[in-house]
């Protein structure tokens, strides 16, 4: 049986990547900072009981106890910290956590920027998952293919930002942008320090969630990539950037 955490799980993106995980098998717990939200998610998604027969590897692979809700805000030390010591005392364990929460920021005329924005933009999507990773590792660390799936964006690709041929070339959003950056950027260097966990990033490309207010392609081939991603087996990538088509520049 494979477990797997996913935060911001109670909406768009990453309840779709939860629904995918569930279906394939695994036990997808939800996390969300509202606990409404979250129970709702985890309660649209069902939980599908099997017979497991844990002395049986085969028999254990095939069950997913489906989801359940843990509450996360990923901005929050004690949060976290919480929700990990939830996840040891229910499943002691994971094998796959997704840092999906993120927020788009402040847009708009550059001049008006503070670093109060920057810093709210940073503390969600880039030391959330410092934050989250830090707390979750020694539960990763009991799996046999601990994977990690950071949600980053084309935004924060230089190399797509630059093309004028991509769609990302026709925004300018600079504090989610660098935010992205960096998120991709930790990815690389967290997958080259730390051998034994595999750690990529995902590119869900302009999707239709709440994020872009509905424009881009469906949630479905949104949540494509970082499907893949968590779904690699023992011989699967590490510090690789993708979208649901390959790999991306960075
Ligand atoms: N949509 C796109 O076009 C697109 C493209 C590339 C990358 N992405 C990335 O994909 C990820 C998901 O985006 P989405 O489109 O699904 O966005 P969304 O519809 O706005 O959902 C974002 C999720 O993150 C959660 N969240 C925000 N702040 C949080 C916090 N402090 N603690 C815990 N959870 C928090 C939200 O919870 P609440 O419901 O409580 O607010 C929500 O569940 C993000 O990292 C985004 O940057 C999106």
């Amino acid at each position: 049986m494979t477990t797997t955490f996913i935060t911001g799980a109670n909406k768009s993106l990453g309840l779709e990547t939860a629904r995918r995980l569930v279906e394939t098998g695994h036990t997808v717990l939800i996390g969300a900072r509202d606990p409404e939200r979250g129970r709702a998610a985890a309660g649209s998604l069902g939980a599908r009981f099997v017979q497991i027969d844990v002395t049986d590897d085969a028999s254990a692979a095939a069950g997913s106890l489906g989801a359940r809700f843990v509450q996360i805000d990923v901005t929050d030390d004690a949060s976290v910290e919480a929700a990990a010591a939830d996840v040891a005392a229910h499943e002691g364990m994971i094998d796959v956590l997704v840092n999906n929460a993120g927020v788009l920021g402040r847009v708009g005329p550059v001049e008006e920027y503070t670093a109060a924005d920057v810093s709210a933009v940073l503390d969600v999507n880039v030391i959330g998952i410092v934050r989250v990773t830090h707390a979750f590792l020694p539960l990763l660390r009991k799996s046999s293919n601990p994977v990690i799936v950071n949600v980053s964006s084309g935004m924060g690709s230089f190399g797509l930002t630059q093309d004028p041929a991509r769609i990302e070339s026709q925004y300018a959003l600079p504090l989610y942008s660098a935010s992205k950056a960096a998120v991709t950027m930790l990815t690389a260097q967290y997958a080259r320090e730390m051998k034994d966990v595999k750690v990529n990033a995902a590119d869900p490309g302009q999707t239709a969630t709440d994020f872009t207010g509905g424009l881009g392609h469906s949630i479905a081939a949104g949540a494509e990539s970082i499907v893949t991603l968590a779904t690699i087996g023992p011989d699967g990538p590490t510090g690789q950037f993708i979208d649901r088509f390959g790999n991306l520049p960075w």
